[in-house]
């Protein structure tokens, strides 16, 4: 029957794309529906770092999920690169997390020695070393974690790459077109009414980013979930300024791509969908950015832009199935790491949609029936 798939995948960005891939791999006849383009949203406007140690200070399902994922970016580069040709410019260049106060100096060793459980090359670099490495450092800076095996990718590329794999797969993309409610039978999803039609399938998955929690308040679940809007601008230099991806702290940091170009991100503006960028804004990361490596006021800015994370009241992703109708999944709320954390949320997804992880303590803690009060 036209328009019949065995599964529908509500979302193009990079989550959607790489559960897409996953299952289109395992033989699954698969649609993604995607309101505007391709990785029009947050996954385009990623920094690409895939920081777990630097983002995610503390111990739990989150972070060991994180490192889960960040572990498999050097294989998955070469799988899509031979599968479709596409570099996701996948760059082992180092991170510091760098501290400008003796007193955050303090917490920082603190988490190198924390960190070096599960990567011994993790050290501390004083105020001298750290210069050494990165000589654009402004003098404020009092030391930092150094992460030689950290990385960074172009996250369209990496988005892109998912939905090309996908598709030689097989699989389907339409987009400008939006989901607007589910099709239920019997206890089971049985479709999607979209702007354009019906789409009939045997299993959905909501992978809408910060949009997930709207959409699936239509069955029934009120998941705790907000937009972050996050501002950004490139600069490009005539000679490299740094080498290193360098992360001050979760409202300032400066990622170098292959390109020349160096991102510099990201405002946290909480509980805003509307992704206009301000100057209020780029001045507040500007004065941050100039504080830490002073020489890029010279430096031509190249693009600002700006993108919309979505967070979840306790900060931990929804990858699980809907607690009282069979068939519909969800995986979104990935915050800060959606980019890091594709790969995994990918194999895991497919893994759960095939039956085969539904009792896995592992991914309890990212279940959606996790608070009894989002179940109306
Ligand atoms: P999205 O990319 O938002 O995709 C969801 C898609 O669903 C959208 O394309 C949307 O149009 C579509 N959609 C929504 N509703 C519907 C509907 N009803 N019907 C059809 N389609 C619909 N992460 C990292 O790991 N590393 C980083 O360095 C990093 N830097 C970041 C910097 C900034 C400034 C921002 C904003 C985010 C950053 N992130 C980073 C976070 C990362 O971008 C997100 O976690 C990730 O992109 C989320 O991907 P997603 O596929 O779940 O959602
Ligand atoms: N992970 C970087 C950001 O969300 O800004």
């Amino acid at each position: 029957m036209k328009n019949t798939y065995d599964v529908a995948i509500v979302g193009g960005g990079i989550n959607g794309a790489s559960i897409a891939y996953q299952l289109s791999k395992l033989g699954r006849k698969v649609i993604i529906i995607e309101k505007g383009e391709l990785a029009c949203q947050s996954s385009s406007a990623a920094a690409g770092m895939l920081a777990a140690q630097a983002e995610l200070e503390q111990d739990g399902p989150l972070f060991q999920l994180a490192l889960k994922s960040q572990a498999m970016f050097s294989s998955l580069s070469e799988e899509l690169f031979e599968a479709t040709g596409i570099d996701i410019e996948l760059t082992y260049n180092g991170m510091l997390k760098i501290a400008e106060t003796e007193e955050i100096a303090e917490e920082v060793k603190k988490q190198v020695i924390y960190q070096r459980k599960w990567d011994p090359a993790i050290k501390w670099l004083d105020a001298n070393e750290i210069r050494e490495l990165e000589p654009a450092l402004s003098l404020n800076v009092a030391g930092g974690m150094y992460l030689p095996n950290d990385g960074n990718v172009q996250p369209t590329k990496l988005s892109k790459a998912f939905a090309k794999a996908a598709l030689d797969f097989g699989a389907e993309i339409r987009e400008y077109t939006e989901v607007l409610s589910f099709l239920f039978e019997k206890g089971q999803v049985t479709g999607v009414k979209t702007t354009h039609g019906i789409i009939h399938c045997g299993q959905v998955v909501v992978a809408a980013g910060a949009w997930a929690a709207e959409l699936m308040r239509g069955s029934g679940l009120n998941l705790s979930m907000y937009p972050v809007k996050g501002e950004c601008f490139s600069i490009k230099t005539e000679k490299p300024i740094i080498n290193t991806t360098i992360f001050s702290d979760k409202r300032c940091y400066f990622v170098p791509k292959r390109n020349g170009e160096i991102y510099i991100g990201a405002t946290m503006v909480e509980h805003s969908f509307d992704a206009t960028v301000t100057p209020g804004g780029i001045a507040e990361l500007t004065a941050r950015a100039v504080h830490i490596i002073p020489s890029i006021s010279n430096a031509a800015v190249m693009r600002v832009w700006s993108g919309i994370r979505p967070q979840t009241g306790d900060g931990l992703p929804y990858i699980g199935e809907h607690p009282n109708w069979k068939g519909l999944f969800i995986a979104a709320g990935h915050f800060r790491n959606g980019i890091l954390l594709s790969p995994i949320t990918g194999i895991l997804t497919a893994k759960l949609m095939e039956g085969k992880l539904n009792k896995d303590p592992f991914l309890s803690a990212f279940r959606l029936d996790r608070h009894k009060e989002m179940i109306f």
